[in-house]
């Protein structure tokens, strides 16, 4: 937990073979007020990596930027040794076809099937013909376990199964790297835990980079690779599972307090 790879400068323009992703000093302010101040992350490829912290602390708005969806004040993001920082609204744009996200809310077409909502980046961004549409999405509901639903609404649908569908639609475009945003809050114990289920088998399936947001410290420990913590828009702390767990860090142990993971008694 102690290395120095989170603080060391990244190599410009080469790909690393651990980490994808690396965000080196990175400041943000909105209004004056500094959000994101000197966070400095590794993302490792093809590993569930889970940025825990509590609400309003700059999970969100640092995922924003891994997705060059916000610029920051200062700092670099390198994706595979390229800094995306810089780059222009259309580069962005054919570097975002490698990414998959899946909302807080599911974020589907509430007037469009569940048929339309996948096939929708698929007629969007490729050439691929009606047939082929047509068995990629019964594959891929399949796959999220949801055989056979083409025709239902997401009206009809619960809000994991809501959540699958998004999955789904991000999955179709064969993403490199899935960005998750606290893709369970809402959602009931089992649904909670059929999505966790569906983040870790696509993860050991396809061997996409994830980087989950999460403030659910059971999820986290049950399915994460890699956690880091933040808080007031810093990493406080970074390592393993296990290695959380034992941190002696005071901002994380108040976390895994007030999540109700520790003091039980039992092991996670
Ligand atoms: N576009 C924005 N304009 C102004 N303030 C913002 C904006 N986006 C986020 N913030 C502020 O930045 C802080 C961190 O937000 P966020 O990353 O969304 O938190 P969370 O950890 O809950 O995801 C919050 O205080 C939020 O109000
Ligand atoms: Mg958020």
């Amino acid at each position: 937990m102690n290395d120095n790879s989170m603080t060391d400068a990244p190599e410009i323009g080469k790909k690393h073979p651990q980490y994808q992703i690396r965000v080196h000093q990175l400041v943000k302010s909105f209004n004056g007020q500094r959000v994101i101040n000197d966070l400095s992350l590794d993302i490792e490829r093809g590993r569930i990596n889970i940025i825990i912290g509590g609400s309003g602390q700059g999970k969100s708005v640092t995922m924003k930027h891994l997705m060059g969806l916000v610029k920051p004040d200062s700092g670099s993001i390198f994706v595979d040794g390229i800094d995306i920082v810089p780059m222009s609204e259309y580069k962005l744009n054919t570097l975002r076809k490698r990414f998959g996200m899946v909302f807080q809310y599911a974020a589907l077409f509430d007037s469009m099937s569940v048929f339309d909502n996948i096939a929708f980046p698929l007629r969007e961004h490729t050439k691929k013909t009606r047939g082929e549409i047509k068995d990629i999405i019964r594959d891929v509901l399949e796959s999220v376990s949801l055989p056979g639903i083409e025709q239902k609404f997401p009206s009809e649908l619960s809000g994991g199964m809501q959540k699958r569908v998004g999955l789904a639609r991000a999955l179709v475009m064969e993403p490199e790297i899935l960005f998750y945003d606290e893709p369970t809050t809402g959602l009931d114990p089992i649904a909670t835990h059929n999505v966790d289920e569906l983040i870790a088998k696509t993860n050991e399936r396809l061997g996409v980079t994830s980087v989950v947001i999460s403030h659910d410290m059971a999820s986290t420990f049950r399915i994460a690779h890699r956690i880091a913590m933040i808080y007031g828009g810093k990493i406080v702390e970074k390592g393993t599972p296990r290695e959380f767990r034992e941190s002696e860090n005071p901002t994380v142990k108040d976390f895994l307090r007030y999540s109700g993971i520790m003091g039980m008694g039992g092991d996670i």
